[in-house]
């Protein structure tokens, strides 16, 4: 059931998560408070799900010591959202339903946690307990999905700049793709890639993974104009206040959502070899768009 999925992938993610971060009395305390103040703060974890699941499914049964793995998805997203939050970039009070990190912590400190929690996860991704060439091709992947070209950093990059420009849907769907879409593809990739996926299986779950993931952000658009700051836990219609290229903007909200729904949909047949095994990420599919936080 997809509330169990959901249910026991975030109890694993925080789990592994808890573990791996240092305390808060390790010094530099300081730092170790602003990186749990950001972690913990009650995200969804879907990252680390999606990642969990698409192991389980290539696997056939979930890959002891998947859960490090997801959690180091979850430190890099993370990382990317006290980043994007900083007033360099959104500019951003509320986040996950607490003050934002620069917030409680100051600027420089914010700027630090997100550094410390990308050093943490490579540091963590390094000792995965797979075969050598499995995680190697892991760092690779993760890296390139949050770099600069078709990558996270790439399309922050992007969407800062398009703040002043008129936005158009080729320029809109490639900051989608790559500043979100590239690390949920990065997510299920790394996980099949952790259980074992041979390429033809890594592939699939890349372009399945792409689609999904350029849904999820066109619905984090649509929500940011549909929901208030109580229900998102970061603050509501900052998007149109920032002038962002947004796909409610371009498109309005129901023709918006129209092309998430189609997206999941038509990404459902790269998982047609995985047949029954596939139930579970396309019902988490299905949840990335009928999400309503
Ligand atoms: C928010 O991601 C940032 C985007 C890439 C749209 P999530 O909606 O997954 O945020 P959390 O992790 O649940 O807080
Ligand atoms: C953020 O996109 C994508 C990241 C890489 C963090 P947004 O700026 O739309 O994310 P929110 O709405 O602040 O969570
Ligand atoms: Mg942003
Ligand atoms: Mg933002
Ligand atoms: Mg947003």
């Amino acid at each position: 059931m997809l509330s169990e999925t959901l249910e026991q992938g975030r109890a694993a993610a925080d789990a592994a998560l808890d573990r791996l971060l240092p305390l808060e009395t390790r010094d530099p305390v300081s730092i170790h408070k602003a990186m749990r103040h950001s972690v913990f703060a009650g995200g969804k974890r879907l990252r680390p799900v999606l990642c969990m699941e698409a192991g389980r499914m290539v696997a056939g049964s979930l890959p002891a010591g998947i859960d490090e793995l997801g959690a180091a998805v979850e430190l890099l997203h993370t990382y990317s959202l006290i980043h994007d939050d900083l007033p360099a970039l959104d500019n951003d009070d509320l986040r996950r339903g607490r003050p934002t990190c620069h917030k409680v912590f100051g600027e420089a400190l914010a700027i630090l946690a997100g550094d410390a929690l990308q050093t943490r996860a490579y540091e963590v991704l390094a000792k995965l307990k797979c075969p050598a060439e499995a995680r190697v091709r892991i760092v690779e992947e993760i890296a390139r999905g949050t770099g600069t070209v078709d990558g996270m950093i790439g399309g922050q990059v992007v969407d800062l700049e398009a703040e002043r420009t008129a936005p158009n849907a080729v320029m809109l769907e490639y900051i989608h793709r790559s500043k979100t879409g590239a690390l949920i593809a990065a997510s299920l990739v790394s996980g099949g890639l952790y259980a074992g996926g041979k390429d033809d299986a890594v592939v699939h779950l890349e372009t399945f993974g792409q689609s999904i993931g350029l849904a999820f952000q066109i619905v984090d658009d649509v929500l940011d104009v549909t929901q208030t700051s109580e229900q998102l836990g970061k603050t509501a219609g900052k998007d149109t206040a920032a002038k962002k290229a947004t796909y409610p903007a371009l498109f309005g909200v129901d023709e918006s959502l129209r092309k998430a729904d189609e997206l999941v949909s038509t990404a459902f047949a790269e998982l047609d070899g995985f047949a029954d095994r596939a139930e579970t990420l396309k019902e988490l599919a299905r949840f990335l768009v009928e999400r309503k936080k």
